[in-house]
């Protein structure tokens, strides 16, 4: 707006410079009076100085067309400018918003990242527990007249120790769920194969057949226990009752750690 008054002002100035080399020295007072006249009087002069009347109407109006056109373009680069000024704001927000998102992903990145660790020490520290183990080479075991915890001695597996041959005991090393199974075998006919397997001191099963015939008998049981750490897993030869095994590998047990708890 400001420029548009300049260079107006600027127009008025060089047209009365004109105006004044025209009229030969005649004052704007002059024009103006004479201008004033002429309209109030109606009179059609004709002299040299009011020649230049019309001139100053129509490049007045020139100006004000001028002045027009230059104000719609201006309102018309303000518009812009908003429109420009709103759409930099739009993507400015946009920007922040990206920020904001980028912010948060890179957190849960950290959080999965930070768990994928702790699940690879879990599993690292996880113990490893698995046994299978199988009686003796030696033949028939008992009957004996009171119990007798089975020492299995061959070993086919022992991950982690947690069996001993030499106590027969299998003890906990972690709280956790556990599976146990045994399979019994008896050849000598008309005996009675009876094995039993113990939870500390609590029975889990008494597992019997016995030999009429002059075949084999076999017993087979298998349990998922909730064991705490500690806890001993064990087979018992019941009183009376015998068991068998040799280089066949036919009586034996195992266990493993499902999940620790
Ligand atoms: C752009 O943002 C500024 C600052 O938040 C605000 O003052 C202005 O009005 C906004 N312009 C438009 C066109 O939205
Ligand atoms: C094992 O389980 C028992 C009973 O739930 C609990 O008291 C004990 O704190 C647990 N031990 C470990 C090492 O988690
Ligand atoms: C019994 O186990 C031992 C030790 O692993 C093995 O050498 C043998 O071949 C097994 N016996 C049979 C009949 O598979």
């Amino acid at each position: 707006m400001r420029r548009a008054a300049a260079f107006l002002a600027l127009l008025l100035c060089l047209y009365w410079m004109r105006a004044q080399g025209e009229s030969g020295g005649v004052t704007e007072n002059d024009i103006t009076q004479t201008e004033v006249q002429s309209e109030i009087l109606g009179v059609k002069t004709t002299s040299h100085q009011t020649n230049i009347t019309p001139d100053i109407w129509a490049e007045l109006k020139e100006l004000r067309d001028m002045v027009i056109q230059q104000s719609v373009e201006l309102r018309k680069m303000e518009q812009e400018n908003t429109d420009l000024e709103a759409r930099l704001n739009t993507t400015e927000n946009v920007a922040e918003e990206l920020k904001r998102e980028n912010t948060v992903l890179e957190a849960r990145m950290n959080t999965c990242e930070n768990e994928v660790e702790e699940l690879k020490r879990e599993n690292a520290e996880r113990p490893k527990v698995a046994f299978s183990v199988g009686l003796t080479d030696a033949g028939a075991v008992g009957p004996f007249n009171t119990d007798i915890t089975l020492q299995f001695s061959k070993i086919f597996t022992n991950i982690g120790q947690a069996y001993s041959p030499t106590t027969g005991v299998f003890t906990a090393p972690v709280n956790g769920t556990y599976y146990f199974r045994f399979t019994g075998f008896e050849d000598r006919s008309k005996n009675w194969l009876g094995i039993k397997l113990y939870h500390n001191d609590k029975r889990i099963t008494g597992s019997y057949d016995g030999n009429y015939d002059d075949g084999t008998v076999m017993v087979s049981n298998g349990f998922v226990l909730q064991l705490e750490k500690g806890d001993e897993i064990y087979m018992v030869l019941t009183p009376d009752y015998g068991v068998s095994d040799d280089h066949n590998n036919r009586t034996t047990f195992s266990g493993f750690l499902l999940f620790p708890m």
